[in-house]
């Protein structure tokens, strides 16, 4: 059997991968599928890299769950995309609920970032160093970021990053900027502000949370994409999931087959788009049920850890590339 990540390094992407989580490790048949490197060629922790994990209180640092994430994929020779270090939401609430001048919060974002780069040196192919930064009117998010230093902070960021750890790719990640619309020209403005700057940014990161039959067009996220790598950057799908009103029937497993193949055959049409990552692979872990009621089924595999149609749908489009 053709497994996923073989046949997307066969199709010239560096990888196929997914996101997972301490807590599924304990499933020894989830741990058994995601081990497999012929089908996930690279993991992306799915919380345990964050800021409320990994700096609790100030100055306090824990790496241990995370660290059980990219031991894992260390052992299965997987890459490992490191996510996130700014970012609005998963912050501790000394950082949230902290009273800061741009020079206070600065200092701390900065030591955060140093430590936390510092620690996973190495082990990261990239970082998404700034996550989210819009909210969904495409304006910048008035986090507590933005409040204390402005939009600059996204700058400070990638360039504290960079003297952190000079060989790994520094993100920038956000959702539905990948085609067109007003959050795609803003996160295009992010991104061509620190490109003229100088400042050092080596890809931008779409996540691709999706619902089934309302999917972007192929043209569209082809277009939007190469305005970043028109820009010398790469590009990533980083958390690929396309998510339906439950119950699934035949018609939307069969729908949602053919917009994994959209998503797929865009990255794979762009030139400078190197890998697919799923936000999980399997319907018992996905992140859907909690955040939008009444909806799940998004991912590739059932609860059961059967492959679902939407898993043919990619194999079929790696494949015809
Ligand atoms: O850690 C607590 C645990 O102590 C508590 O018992 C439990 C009870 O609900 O909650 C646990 O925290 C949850 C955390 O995941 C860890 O499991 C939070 O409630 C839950 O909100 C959180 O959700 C995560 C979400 O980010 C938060 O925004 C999802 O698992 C994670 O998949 C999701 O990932 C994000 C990406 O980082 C960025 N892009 C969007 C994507 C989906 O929201």
């Amino acid at each position: 059997l053709a497994q996923l990540n073989d046949l997307a390094v066969a199709a010239g992407l560096k990888y196929f991968g997914t996101a997972t989580d301490n807590p599924e490790l304990t499933d020894t048949a989830y741990v058994e599928v995601l081990s497999n490197k012929t089908e996930w060629g690279q993991i992306t922790p799915g919380n345990s890299q964050k800021w409320d994990t990994t700096e609790p209180s100030n100055g306090t640092f824990s790496f241990t769950k995370g660290d059980v994430i990219t031991s894992l994929a260390a052992n299965n020779s997987q890459l490992v995309r490191c996510h996130n270090l700014v970012w609005y939401s998963q912050l501790p609430s000394w950082v949230s609920g902290g009273t800061w001048t741009n020079e206070t919060l600065q200092a701390v974002m900065k030591t955060h970032i140093t430590t936390e780069m510092t620690h996973y040196k190495g082990q990261c192919y990239a970082w998404d160093v700034v996550n989210e930064a819009l909210d969904d009117s495409a304006a910048f998010r008035t986090d507590v970021f933005y409040n204390a230093m402005g939009e600059d902070y996204i700058r400070i960021a990638f360039e504290t990053a960079a003297l952190a750890d000079p060989d790994v790719k520094l993100y920038y990640n956000d959702y539905n900027i990948e085609y067109s619309g007003a959050k795609a020209t803003a996160a295009l403005g992010i991104v061509t502000k620190l490109v003229n700057a100088g400042v050092k940014i080596g890809g931008v990161g779409v996540q691709g949370h999706y619902i089934v039959g309302s999917m972007p067009s192929q043209s569209d996220l082809v277009k939007t994409l190469e305005t970043y790598t028109a820009l010398g950057l790469e590009v990533a799908i980083t958390e690929l999931d396309i998510r339906m009103t439950l119950p699934s029937t035949d018609a939307l497993l069969a729908q949602q087959s053919i917009d994994y193949q959209t998503a797929v055959s865009a990255c794979l049409n762009v030139a400078d788009c190197i890998g697919i990552t799923v936000w999980d692979f399997d319907d018992k872990y996905s992140w859907i049920p909690d955040t939008f009621s009444g909806q799940g089924a998004a991912c590739l595999f059932d609860e059961n850890l059967n492959r679902k149609p939407a898993y043919y749908g990619v194999v079929s489009a790696l494949k015809s590339s």
